[in-house]
């Protein structure tokens, strides 16, 4: 764990950042047990005229998400302080808080969700986009929220896992959050563990920055931790993630539709794909795009990839989540730099334009309309475990004309063992590339945790 003065030092360039945002720098710089006492608080709001709300757990154990609904939509919803000082918080009922103006939330304590499945599918509410539900609706304008490296939000995804049985994008099967409408706002320092499904969305949200965040979904059982996503944005713009550690079974960070300006800088992710672009073109004769990612100083461990884009095909079979194609628009502008693989289980660089999540995956590649163009790797050192061969694999569609300007330069991705320089570039339709040459054009070699292309396994 960092010490929290270094970590009150590394926030304080993003809250001063933002002028807009209430000023709450000298608080911070207290430590954490003045932080943690009512009076303290108390006299903090009233020196900023702000409502002042003190959150304790339920007495009995009962049920706090009533509590928390009534601080943060009736009597601190706006220009207020919310104080969670802890322990636990016992989540029984779903919420829905989207309305915050001028709010600066302080959470010390655990949210911790019940394992009560059937009620959670039977009131999981909808994200808006491939059938993705959650069971907390926040927004607002801004809003600070800090969990001062202790808040936590735990889903309790161990019996989530079991019940799902490693099948992926089961109906209703809730994501912990759901930041909705929410502008000009702050994140930070909060712990994010055992996620139901994925452990957020940000969708219809601008400005919005998420710092020093901790994701960890780890199951215990046979069972894989499969859609725990660590974060996708969805209609989103300028978004930006710093110091972030993912540690779970699936994309760390995924853009998807019409996501722009989002960025990702100094984090940490383990174990699930990588970065996701996409998927994209789900959706039959809708246009998308998703442009203007950057990410700077990545450190990746057993992860999938590096990176991978992938988008529909362009005929439409089924429906979303799990079918869907026909889609259109583009992807540009997306650069990766310095970046770390530490023992990387497949291709550190992937792009295919024949997604399909019902497990015939690779069909139809050449058919989508959907363009990708100006997406740069640069820097990117490491290592991939035996049995993977291809520094990348790029299956850019005919119809959409190929891609065009991808380039990999600074590349030094070796076997770990052999320390062989990765040298089969696998491409088709790959126009201009910068920095490298396309080797050969083979379907896909399935990588050692891969059933089907990219089909079943993450979406
Ligand atoms: C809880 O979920 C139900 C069903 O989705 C919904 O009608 C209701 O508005 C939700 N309540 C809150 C407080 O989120
Ligand atoms: C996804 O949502 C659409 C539209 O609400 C619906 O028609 C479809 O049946 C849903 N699919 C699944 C697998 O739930
Ligand atoms: C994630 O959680 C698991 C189980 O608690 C733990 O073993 C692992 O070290 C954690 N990973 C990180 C990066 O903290
Ligand atoms: C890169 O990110 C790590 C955190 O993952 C941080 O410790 C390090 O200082 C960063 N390096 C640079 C050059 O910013
Ligand atoms: C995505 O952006 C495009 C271009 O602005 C727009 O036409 C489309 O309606 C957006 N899609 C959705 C679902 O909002
Ligand atoms: C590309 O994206 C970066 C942000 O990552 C932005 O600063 C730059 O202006 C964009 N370039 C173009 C040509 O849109
Ligand atoms: C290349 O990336 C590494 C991190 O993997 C970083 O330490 C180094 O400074 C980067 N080089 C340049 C020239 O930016
Ligand atoms: C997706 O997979 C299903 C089989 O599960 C198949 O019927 C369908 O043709 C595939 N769609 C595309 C676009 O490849």
């Amino acid at each position: 764990m960092v010490s929290l003065s270094s970590l009150i030092l590394a926030a304080l360039p993003a809250a001063l950042a933002l002028s807009s945002l209430p000023h709450d720098v000298d608080v911070m710089s207290r430590d954490a047990n003045a932080a943690q006492s009512e009076a303290y608080w108390a006299n903090q709001a009233a020196a900023q005229n702000r409502h002042f709300c003190y959150v304790r757990p339920n007495a009995n154990g009962g049920d706090d998400a009533p509590a928390i609904m009534d601080a943060l939509n009736n009597r601190c919803n706006s220009n207020s302080f919310v104080i969670f000082p802890g322990p636990v918080y016992n989540i029984q009922t779903n919420m829905t808080t989207l309305d915050l103006q001028n709010v600066v939330i302080h959470q010390f304590g655990r949210f911790l969700w019940s394992t009560d499945i059937d009620y959670w599918l039977s009131v999981s509410m909808p994200v808006g986009f491939q059938n993705q539900s959650t069971v907390w609706y926040f927004g607002g304008n801004n809003v600070i929220w800090d969990g001062w490296g202790k808040g936590t939000l735990d889903g309790n995804g161990q019996v989530w896992y079991d019940w799902a049985k490693s099948q992926g994008n089961l109906a209703h099967r809730p994501m912990n959050i759901n930041f909705r409408t929410l502008k000009n706002s702050v994140i930070r320092r909060l712990r994010f563990v055992q996620s139901q499904m994925w452990t957020m969305a940000i969708t219809y949200s601008q400005h919005v920055d998420l710092d020093d965040i901790y994701v960890n979904s780890t199951s215990t059982s046979q069972w894989s931790t499969l859609n725990t996503d660590g974060c996708d944005t969805i209609f989103s713009d300028s978004i930006t993630f710093r110091r972030w550690t993912i540690s779970n079974g699936d994309d760390a960070i995924a853009l998807k539709m019409n996501s722009s300006n989002i960025a990702v800088y100094d984090s940490y992710f383990e174990n699930g794909q990588g970065i996701a672009i996409g998927s994209m073109g789900q959706y039959n004769n809708q246009y998308e795009y998703l442009e203007n990612f950057y990410a700077r100083n990545i450190t990746l461990k057993n992860t999938a990839h590096v990176s991978y884009l992938k988008t529909w095909a362009g005929i439409s079979r089924g429906y979303p989540p799990n079918g869907g194609g026909g889609g259109y628009g583009v992807a540009r502008n997306i650069t990766i730099e310095n970046v770390k693989l530490i023992g990387g289980r497949q291709q550190p660089f992937f792009a295919w334009q024949c997604e399909n999540y019902s497990g015939f995956a690779g069909q139809d590649c050449d058919s989508s309309l959907f363009k990708m163009e100006d997406v740069a790797w640069r820097n990117v050192s490491g290592t991939v475990v035996s049995g993977v061969t291809e520094a990348v694999y790029f299956q850019c569609s005919a119809a959409a004309g190929g891609c065009d300007n991808f380039e990999v330069t600074g590349f030094d991705v070796v076997h770990a063992g052999t320390n062989q320089l990765l040298s089969v570039w696998d491409c088709f339709n790959v126009n201009n590339p910068q920095g490298f040459t396309c080797t050969e054009s083979q379907t896909p070699k399935l990588g050692p945790d891969e059933t089907g292309g990219h089909g079943p396994d993450n979406k």
